[in-house]
């Protein structure tokens, strides 16, 4: 009797425990932030569910995009689509039209997968360039998810396409 006591005791301290910390979970609000320079693209890829990718940084901040400009140089991603990414012999990136959709997630996932995988995925093309290839995939080239993300913060710095498709189209008014 006597032990069934003390079992139903500490079961309920530890309920209550657990209760206490997830309210102080709760409480902090959002998850610990992810250290990107640590997580390789492929990597945030696969364990991020989709839709949830998000840039950290914004293309207001002048020095993540001047960052980002060396970074699009020095892993040649002008050779395709120009130093200012206005397009070359491959897409624009800076113009309203995106070819799987415009948004901080699938961007990510294109570049770091490349058109094939993504394709494989379930994705099809849904904007048309002028040029119609395959993006190939720098996952393995990119050194860190925090390099991809300075990437972008420059190229959506330099967007010259209609304001409410920057990110993508702008859902479809209800
Ligand atoms: C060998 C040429 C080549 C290189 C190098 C290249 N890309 Fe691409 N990229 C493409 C092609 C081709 C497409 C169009 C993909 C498609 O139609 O499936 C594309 C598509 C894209 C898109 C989507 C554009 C849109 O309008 O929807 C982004 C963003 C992008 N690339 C970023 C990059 C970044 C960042 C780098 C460097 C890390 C890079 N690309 C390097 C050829 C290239």
């Amino acid at each position: 009797m006597r032990r069934v006591l003390v079992v139903s005791i500490v079961a309920i301290c530890s309920v209550l425990t657990a209760v206490g910390m997830l309210g102080k979970v709760l409480a902090a609000g959002t998850a610990p932030a992810i250290d990107y320079t640590k997580i390789l693209p492929p990597d945030l890829v696969k364990n991020t569910p989709k839709g949830k990718l998000a840039n950290p940084y914004k293309d207001s901040q002048a020095d993540i995009v001047a960052q980002g400009e060396h970074l699009f140089l020095s892993y040649g991603c002008n050779g395709c689509h120009g130093g200012g990414g206005g397009g070359g012999m491959c897409p624009p990136l800076i113009n309203d039209t995106w070819v799987y959709g415009g948004d901080d997630d699938t961007i990510f996932r294109l570049v770091t997968l490349g058109s094939d995988e993504l394709q494989k995925l379930g994705y099809t093309r849904i904007g048309r360039e002028n040029v119609v290839g395959p993006m190939p995939p720098f996952g393995a080239i990119i050194k860190s998810s925090d390099d991809l993300w300075k990437i972008f913060a420059f190229v959506r710095s330099r967007y010259n396409g209609d304001p409410a498709y920057k990110f993508g189209a702008p859902p479809d008014p209800q």
